[in-house]
């Protein structure tokens, strides 16, 4: 149940339009585990009940497309103790929250360099996007072993080989036929990127896609993250004039 604020809050935002996706960044775990003089896997943990808010508060919203950066490329460089923590909550946050997900009728897939994952993370997360497949009120793209800059270049690669082979000229190679290449083909495009924690950075989080993404970044420790805070960042997006590059008619 939301407490008032949270549910004038949530009125509000449904009188009006919400973006169609929602792209964010959790970022802070380590810090709000400092701040607590807990272990840094205490905080990834901790941010787990912020997962759920989050995946909660856009499926009450009425948004459609919900990314989550979970594990970034670069994160494999990590201490392998908190890689291995990471794993662990991964697959318990299927075990735990698989059936609130069928349930809610949220779908799950997961993008990135998957086949990186220990074998039995790699089962869970296949579990997950089977068991939520038919979920139509909100997907949730969970982004795992991500990096933007290599998924441009693997795409690119494809569409390389496609002029070799000569199934594709020179002239095809457009802004479509690359997007089309990318994990995220088939869904639109994040109308607003979420970052926690205060840091000003995109840390190589779907460059392409955010070209023309709203940016808000709240000063929120990723586990202190609620619906609260996802509806004052959409009602935030709201206020701001999007013009695509143009200029007022
Ligand atoms: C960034 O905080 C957060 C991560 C690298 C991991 C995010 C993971 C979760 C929220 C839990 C698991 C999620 C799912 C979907 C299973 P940081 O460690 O970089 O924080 P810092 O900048 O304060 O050090």
């Amino acid at each position: 149940m939301n407490d008032p604020k949270t549910q004038q809050l949530l009125t509000e935002l449904r009188s009006g339009d919400v973006p169609r996706h929602v792209a964010v960044i959790m970022d802070g775990n380590g810090r709000w585990a400092r701040e607590r003089g807990l272990p840094r896997w205490e905080g990834h943990r901790a941010g787990m009940k912020s997962v759920r808010e989050t995946v909660e508060g856009a499926a009450e919203a009425g948004v459609e497309h919900l990314t989550l950066y979970a594990f970034s490329k670069e994160n494999w460089g990590r201490p392998a103790r908190e890689v291995t923590a990471l794993m662990s909550l991964l697959e318990e946050y299927v075990a735990k929250e698989r059936q609130n997900l069928v349930d809610n009728e949220i779908r799950v897939s997961v993008f990135g360099e998957t086949q990186r994952l220990p074998a039995s993370a790699q089962r869970a997360i296949r579990d997950l996007e089977e068991a939520t497949a038919e979920g139509s009120r909100l997907w949730v793209h969970l982004a795992i072993s991500y990096g933007s800059r290599s998924e441009i270049v693997e795409a690119s690669r494809t569409l390389a080989r496609r002029c070799q082979e000569g199934t594709l000229s020179l002239e095809e190679v457009t802004e479509e036929e690359l997007a089309a290449e990318l994990y995220t083909a088939a869904w639109p495009d994040p109308d607003l990127l979420v970052r926690t924690s205060g840091e000003l950075r995109i840390s190589n989080f779907l460059l392409w896609q955010l070209a023309y993404a709203e940016l808000y970044v709240t000063p929120v420790l990723w586990p202190d993250f609620g619906r609260r805070d996802l509806f004052e960042a959409m009602l935030e997006f709201r206020r701001r004039e999007r013009r695509f590059g143009r200029v007022e008619a």
